[in-house]
């Protein structure tokens, strides 16, 4: 028997053991085992992933009193057999759909409409979830992609102070990163016909280079866009569509119009780019006559002044 069988079989007798002594509670029968996990292992389904949960993280997370089970709906035995029996109708359906896209554990990622029903909701209808749900699909945000790790999930208001070390993936000062994680890879620009340089023209506007600064109050993606029911750009109801775009302006801009508006995009300078295009263009324009018009004034100094010494010279000389 190899070390690492070893090692599992002694880890099934402890938890097995520690099951049946009352004295632990739930998540520890899961923690003798999922806290002592290193390194990635190949799971019932084919998927090679790391089974380490750390359990002090996950006490200091939103969801740490919760039971793992209450996620982990089909893992009420151990070791797991793994049945959908007497699962919901609703969470099983959403799990068989997100399968692909969740493939640890599908069933975990579908429970959490248990309590954030509205929200589920929300993004199985957005551009994002549309991907996952109907074009079946894996290259867009489910939860997790956009919070982290399911077990180290704090609220969204920046470091948890209150319970501990953890970030939020979806702080103001994070949600650029999490966001481009996706969004700055160019495969996926090229797949969905996205600009391809969206997180670099953000970095490089008024708005990204202070963001960068550390000013506060500054629009970040989920500004413009929305987190939960993000639509494609196309869509009426998007905060960037048409005229809508003028009342997301002013929340900031009070004297924002359909000219003001139009300084935003993240398409690369060029053309298709007009307002920076153009700008850029004119201020070369206007940076080559001042420059022409200095050589001028110049030349026309030393020609006077050459004039002059000769006129000097001429009468001198008479
Ligand atoms: C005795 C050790 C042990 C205990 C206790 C244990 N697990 Fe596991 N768990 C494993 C091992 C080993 C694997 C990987 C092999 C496998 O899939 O069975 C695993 C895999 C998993 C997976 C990944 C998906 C999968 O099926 O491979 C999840 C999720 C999981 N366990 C949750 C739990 C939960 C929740 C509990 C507590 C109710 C728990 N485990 C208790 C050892 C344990
Ligand atoms: C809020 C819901 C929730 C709770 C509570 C929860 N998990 Fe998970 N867990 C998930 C989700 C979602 C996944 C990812 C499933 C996937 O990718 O298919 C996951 C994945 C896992 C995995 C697979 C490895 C990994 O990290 O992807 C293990 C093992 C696991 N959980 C164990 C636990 C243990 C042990 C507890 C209790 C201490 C727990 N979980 C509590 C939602 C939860
Ligand atoms: C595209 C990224 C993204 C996806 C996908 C996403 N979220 Fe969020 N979520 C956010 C952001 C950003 C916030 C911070 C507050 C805000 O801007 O609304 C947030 C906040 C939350 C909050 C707390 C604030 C509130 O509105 O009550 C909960 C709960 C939540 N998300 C749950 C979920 C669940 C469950 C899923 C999966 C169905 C999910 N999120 C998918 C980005 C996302
Ligand atoms: C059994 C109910 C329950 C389940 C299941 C559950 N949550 Fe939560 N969730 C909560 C509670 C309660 C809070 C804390 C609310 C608070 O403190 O404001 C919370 C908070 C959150 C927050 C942070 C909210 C904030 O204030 O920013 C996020 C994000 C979140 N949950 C995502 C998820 C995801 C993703 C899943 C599924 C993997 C999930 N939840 C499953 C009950 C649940
Ligand atoms: C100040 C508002 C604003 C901010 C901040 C913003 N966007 Fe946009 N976004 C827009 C507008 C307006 C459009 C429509 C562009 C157009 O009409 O050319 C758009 C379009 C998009 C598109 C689709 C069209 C395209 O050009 O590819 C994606 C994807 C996108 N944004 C992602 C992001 C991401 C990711 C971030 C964060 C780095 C972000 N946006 C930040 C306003 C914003
Ligand atoms: C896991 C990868 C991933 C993450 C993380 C992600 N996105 Fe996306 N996003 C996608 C994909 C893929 C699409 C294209 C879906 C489609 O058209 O089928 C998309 C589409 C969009 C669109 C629609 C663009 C258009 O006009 O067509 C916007 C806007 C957007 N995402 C913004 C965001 C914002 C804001 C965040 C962060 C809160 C974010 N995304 C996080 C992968 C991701
Ligand atoms: C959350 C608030 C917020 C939103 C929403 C917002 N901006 Fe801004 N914007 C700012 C701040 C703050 C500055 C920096 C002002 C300064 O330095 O004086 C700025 C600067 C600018 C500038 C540079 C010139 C100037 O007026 O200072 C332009 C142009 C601009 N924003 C356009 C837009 C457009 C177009 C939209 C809508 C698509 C938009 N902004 C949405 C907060 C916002």
């Amino acid at each position: 028997m190899g070390y690492k069988r070893f090692f599992l079989f002694f880890l099934f007798s402890a938890g097995v053991l520690f099951q049946a002594n009352d004295l632990f509670s739930d998540n520890l029968s899961c923690l003798v085992c999922h806290g002592a996990l290193k390194g990635t292992y190949m799971t019932r389904q084919g998927v090679r992933t790391s089974l380490h949960v750390d359990g002090e993280k996950y006490a200091s997370s939103v969801h740490a009193d919760l039971d793992c089970t209450t996620c982990h709906l089909k893992y009420q035995d151990n070791p797991h057999k793994s049945t959908d029996q007497g699962l919901d109708e609703t969470i099983l359906g959403l799990a068989q759909a997100i399968q692909k896209k969740s493939p640890v554990d599908p069933v975990a990622q579908a429970a959490c409409i248990q309590c954030h029903n509205e929200i589920y909701l929300e993004v199985k209808n957005s551009v994002h979830g549309i991907n996952i749900f109907q074009k079946n699909e894996t290259d867009a945000a489910l939860c997790l992609d956009c919070h982290g790790s399911p077990h180290e999930i704090v609220a969204a208001a920046g470091t948890n102070t209150e319970r501990g070390p953890l970030k939020s993936a979806v702080a103001y000062e994070q949600i650029v990163t999490t966001c481009g994680r996706c969004h700055e890879q160019k495969s996926v620009s090229l797949k969905y016909g996205f600009s391809t340089r969206i997180i670099q023209r953000y970095n490089e506007s008024f708005h990204g280079k202070k963001y960068h600064l550390g000013g506060k109050n500054l629009p970040v993606c989920t500004t413009c866009h929305g987190s939960h029911s993000i639509r494609s750009h196309k869509d009426p109801q998007s905060l960037v569509y048409g005229t809508n775009k003028i009342t997301l302006c002013k929340q900031c801009h009070a004297g924002a119009n359909a000219e003001f508006v139009a300084a935003i995009t993240h398409k690369p300078i060029g053309k298709d780019n007009p307002i920076p295009y153009y700008a850029e263009k004119g201020l070369i324009i206007l940076t080559m006559g001042v420059i022409a018009g200095c050589a001028l004034h110049i030349l026309l100094q030393i020609y006077a002044a050459i004039r002059d010494a000769i006129q000097y010279s001429r009468r001198m000389s008479r």
